[in-house]
């Protein structure tokens, strides 16, 4: 067999190996890091939860002084207000979660057997909220975001720690957002990791990319473009319209499972939402 792939190597044949289709997580893990370890190997691993500012010295002290005076410490407030507001039944935000949802943002995405499903943290906030007979909030921004990042605030310095368990529902789950991650698509036929891993810390217009290492450990995000904070999942829309591709609406089956991968690459960091950004 490996003589047959050296040889299918040699003509060109093999896009990607055996090896690789057949990964697992951790393998995957290992992998991603490795290429960033030597694609940047100035980098600190843990550096790489500053996304683009861990690359680029230029605009990292501009960023560092916004963080001085964080344009999203009043969602924080706003945040903390809402999940402590009693619902109409007496209960609040804080009944649904582990340790009353104070620094369990790490827990964040799970697979749920039951519901053979990926769950986010947005997902199991506005689940408590029905489940207690108040109205779901809206998926992208606003108060959703708001509690997210009161959430992701009290989870700062934990470490990202996604896991996949045995069982045929997670590993699809898994398979399906890396499948995500590397396809091409959209107009400009670009993949995820095509932008944020292997043009990383190369221009596009007038944006630096950032690694895919690292990116999702400080969402909620505060985007001036936005004028607000945003998700994940709002960020995952915007890089699909940005190869003129349709995004998918947050929260669906495709970005809970992108997420799914996404997260998991980045077990080992440690959290630091909610973040600014451009
Ligand atoms: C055409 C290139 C391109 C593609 C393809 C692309 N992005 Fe982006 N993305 C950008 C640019 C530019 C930014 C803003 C600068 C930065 O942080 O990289 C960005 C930012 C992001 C951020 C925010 C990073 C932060 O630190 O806040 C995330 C998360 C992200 N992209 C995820 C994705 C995912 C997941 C995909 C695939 C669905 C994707 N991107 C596809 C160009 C791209």
């Amino acid at each position: 067999m490996k003589k047959l792939l050296t040889i299918a190597a040699t003509l060109g044949l093999v896009y990607i190996t055996p090896v690789t289709v057949q990964a697992g997580p951790q393998e995957d893990l290992k992998e991603f890091r490795a290429y960033f370890a030597e694609r940047f190997p100035d980098v600190p691993f843990q550096e790489y939860v500053n996304g683009v500012y861990a690359i680029d010295e230029a605009s990292r002290e501009q960023w560092e002084s916004i963080e001085e005076f964080p344009p999203y410490e009043l969602n924080i407030d706003k945040g903390k207000e809402l999940f402590n507001t009693p619902f109409k039944n007496g209960k609040t935000h804080a009944s649904c979660f582990r340790n009353g949802g104070i620094g369990i943002k790490q827990d964040y995405p799970y697979f749920d057997p039951d519901s053979g499903a990926v769950v986010t943290l947005e997902g199991d906030i506005n689940a408590c909220r029905q489940e207690n007979n108040e109205e779901a909030l809206g998926w992208s921004k606003g108060a959703i975001a708001d509690v997210s990042a009161y959430m992701a605030y009290t989870s700062r310095g934990n470490k990202i720690d996604v896991k996949t368990p045995a069982g045929k529902g997670a590993m699809a789950a898994y398979d399906r957002g890396k499948f995500h991650f590397y396809s091409k698509r959209g107009q400009l036929n670009l993949s995820c990791a095509d932008c944020h891993q292997h043009n990383a810390g190369n221009r596009i217009r007038a944006d630096l990319l950032s690694p895919a290492l690292g990116q999702v450990s400080h969402f909620p995000v505060y985007r001036s473009k936005w004028g607000g904070l945003g998700t994940l999942h709002r960020r995952y829309g915007g890089c699909n319209k940005q190869v003129r591709a349709t995004p998918f609406p947050s929260q669906s089956d495709e970005y809970r499972d992108l997420e799914y991968f996404h997260t998991y690459m980045s077990n080992g960091l440690l959290l630091n939402g909610p973040g600014a950004r451009k």
